[in-house]
């Protein structure tokens, strides 16, 4: 019999592109094997997002382009689903198949049932213990694979609906990770990246995030390890001592922070003040100082004043953040924030971007000037054209992208590259010695 063919779609973190991971292996698991083009599958799954509207409504629009494929069976899974459950069937007349964030197990069956029967399924449960794992690692081409580690988060920041949707947080045991690992490392995969809402909230037994890094290095012989997201609250000096110790731990760590201005982080309930986050990277940097730093920022918080936007201009001024993903702040129903008027304009949250993000460019640019000259090393995780040129791209330990020429080099191969010029905030480089 012919294998019933599933093309997949992720929509927002990291979190969800490893979910979609893990319901491809369970789908191929079951027999079905999946496919690039919508044109051709049998079924349609969208991981979705609910963290803004923005990230909701591109997925209701992507829903709807993909209702086109009529003998296709459409699937909406992920954050969305769960928040939206089977009101998105009104949204979307030709939706099948609604599935919550703990409700993949039971998705190969609906599909089959809804193919034979025609029938709808609206999967949604709460619960808040499951945690999956990949079913086998799938060969694409990437050398570079995230693993959650935990699931659900427990802090409760006032804007976000992340708790309501993915539950409290729960971890995976330590040994289950250790061997998910194993098989990334069979299957080629040279780079993980350790996935939490909160990494540091890790905890198995006795086993916490730190013990859990110290075991991934000591039993496994993977050759890069990331990880992400750290709440500023949460991380210690311990942290910092293991990326300035041990090569294989990259020197990237991404830690929000949200706001420079006491009072919004207050109201926000992130448990810290601009003082410590300032104190906590200067004390980062004294341990590892080549450390590079990403951060979260939201504009427009209900109240934020022009003089408390300010602030936060200035904690980026002095941070040095190597990259800031910024956004507008956006209401979500059910949050404790959605309690205060969303009072700050539109124009307003937009212009406060704006500058935001020019700041942050020229920050960017600063940094990346700085490196011009050193000698570093890539892992190449593919091609890319340039105009004329065909270049290979890959990413410094640093996480900084690079491009470099080259022949007879390879998706997965570590190379010595010294970086000579920047171009649109990419670094290029030229390569000194392979490993
Ligand atoms: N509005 C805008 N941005 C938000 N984020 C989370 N919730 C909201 C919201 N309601 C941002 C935070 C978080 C990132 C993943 O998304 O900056 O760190
Ligand atoms: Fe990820 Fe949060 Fe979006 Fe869910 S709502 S996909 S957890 S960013």
């Amino acid at each position: 019999m012919k294998k019933l063919s599933a093309h997949l779609e992720s929509f927002g973190c990291q979190m969800n592109a490893y979910d979609t991971e893990v319901i491809a292996s369970m789908l191929e698991e079951e027999g079905f094997r999946t496919c690039n083009n919508p044109r051709d599958a049998d079924v349609i799954i969208v991981n979705t997002c609910s963290v803004r509207k923005h990230a909701e409504d591109r997925a209701i629009g992507r829903l709807h382009e993909l209702s086109r494929h009529r003998d296709a069976i459409l699937v909406v899974c992920g954050c969305m689903a769960q928040r939206m459950a089977a009101n998105l069937f009104s949204l979307v007349p030709t939706l099948r198949i609604v599935s919550g964030t703990t409700s993949y197990d039971g998705l190969p069956d609906a599909i089959r049932e809804s193919i034979k029967t025609g029938k709808r399924f609206c999967l949604i449960e709460h619960d808040s213990e499951v945690t999956y794992s990949l079913k086998h690692v799938r060969r694409h081409g990437s050398p570079s694979r995230y693993l959650s580690v935990t699931r659900g988060c427990d802090n409760y920041c006032s804007y976000c609906i992340v708790p309501y949707l993915r539950g409290n947080v729960r971890s995976k045991d330590p040994d289950s990770i250790i061997n998910e690992i194993g098989e990334m490392i069979e299957s080629g995969i040279k780079e993980i990246t350790l996935l939490g809402q909160n990494v540091m909230a890790y905890r198995h037994g006795t086993t916490g995030f730190i013990a859990l890094l110290e075991r991934v290095l000591d039993e496994t012989a993977i050759e890069r390890i990331r990880f992400l997201t750290s709440h500023p609250r949460d991380v210690n000096p311990a942290l910092f001592r293991l990326i300035a110790e041990h090569e294989r731990i990259c020197p990237h760590i991404h830690l929000p922070v949200q706001s420079g201005s006491n009072r919004i982080l207050e109201l926000m309930r992130r448990g810290y003040t601009r003082e410590r986050y300032l104190e906590i990277i200067h004390g980062s940097r004294l341990i590892r100082p080549d450390l590079a730093i990403t951060t979260d920022i939201i504009v427009g918080f209900p109240t934020e004043s022009e003089s408390e936007f300010k602030e936060t201009l200035d904690i980026v001024e002095r941070s040095s953040f190597d990259s800031v993903f910024t956004f507008k702040y956006s209401p979500r129903e059910g949050t404790a924030a959605v309690e205060m008027s969303d009072d700050v304009p539109l124009e307003k949250k937009k212009e406060r971007l704006a500058v935001l993000n020019g700041l942050v460019g020229k920050t960017r640019k600063r940094i990346l000037e700085e490196q011009l000259g050193s000698v570093t090393e890539i892992l190449l995780d593919g091609q890319v054209q340039k105009g004329e040129n065909q270049f290979w791209k890959g990413r410094t330990p640093h996480f900084r992208n690079v491009l470099i020429s080259g022949d007879r080099l390879d998706t997965g191969d570590f190379v010595r590259v010294r970086l000579t010029d920047i171009r649109n905030y990419t670094l290029i480089g030229e390569e000194q010695a392979r490993r």
